[in-house]
């Protein structure tokens, strides 16, 4: 499916991040969709573009379950207690469908580590599944999990839409020095995260693949790839690297390598519009 390489259009979620960046008050809503939780921490500066409601070319990708998924988990938004060992982490977002539309009554279905590393397989310590609702927002109260051997840091969930397919997934933070280390860690999968007196607020939206009806759109605005700088697939950015990406700017907000799929748009924890 086409992504913003070979269309140059941008996303209805793009024109989301990028009027929360130009100073808008979020979580808002915008053209009747909540706006993506990830912009809240977007940086300032970037104009709001004409928008397109394309959406299916920038899905949540999956991920492997990994060894420790359990059935059955605790109906719960709160996986830790007061006294709970560890920095205390909020998880907030949406799910949405194909068209942008929040998805009310989707299952999500998170386990991860403890402080320690580790999985509780016997019983349900940090594990619980929750329902969005009507709204398609989902929060979930834990701690930052621990790091194991072989791994980054990083929460497990499960997220499916009524009668719809599962979609098995993993969450990232930023700044982890394994991140560049996992060969599973995608940052197409990075949280935003924030400091929050001692604790820690993250935001992610999930995007599934559920046919919506888009409704009456704007129509998208062609752009044309600028010569010099362009984004390279096997290009070593740097943090504060300059890009253009599609006829528009870009800004590297962590060391990476680029891959196929990272290009700039798709991945707002690694390159902010300029
Ligand atoms: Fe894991």
């Amino acid at each position: 499916m086409d992504r913003e390489t070979s269309t140059g259009h941008v996303s209805r979620k793009t024109v989301l991040r990028a009027a929360l960046a130009a100073g808008m008050a979020a979580p808002v809503v915008l053209m009747g969709v909540p706006a993506l939780a990830r912009t809240l921490t977007d940086g300032a500066g970037t104009p709001p573009l004409t928008p397109a409601c394309d959406d299916g070319d920038d899905l949540t990708v999956p991920q492997i379950e990994g060894p420790y998924f359990k059935p059955d988990s605790p109906f719960r938004t709160s996986l830790s207690e007061p006294g709970t060992p560890g920095v205390r982490l909020t998880l907030s977002g949406y799910v949405f469908g194909r068209a942008c539309k929040p998805i009310s009554g989707a299952l999500l279905d998170f386990w991860q580590a403890d402080v320690n590393g580790a999985y509780d397989n016997t019983g349900f310590r940090f594990r619980g599944h929750q329902f969005t609702g009507t709204d398609g927002a989902f929060a979930l109260t834990t701690i930052v999990p621990g790091l194991y051997p072989g791994r980054t840091r990083h929460i497990h969930v499960k997220v499916q839409a009524p009668g719809r397919p599962i979609l098995t997934t993993q969450l990232y933070f930023p700044g982890e020095p394994r991140n560049n280390t996992d060969s599973i860690f995608d940052p197409r999968l990075l949280m935003t995260v924030r400091d929050a007196g001692g604790a820690k607020e993250a935001a992610f939206d999930f995007v599934l693949d559920v046919p919506q009806d888009p409704g009456p759109g704007p129509t998208p605005t062609p752009t044309s790839t600028a010569p010099g700088g362009a984004w390279a697939v096997g290009t070593a950015y740097r943090a504060g690297d300059a890009v253009t990406y599609a006829g528009r700017g870009y800004l590297c907000l962590q060391a990476h390598t680029a891959q196929p799929g990272w290009e700039p748009p798709t991945v707002p924890a690694l390159w902010r519009a300029t």
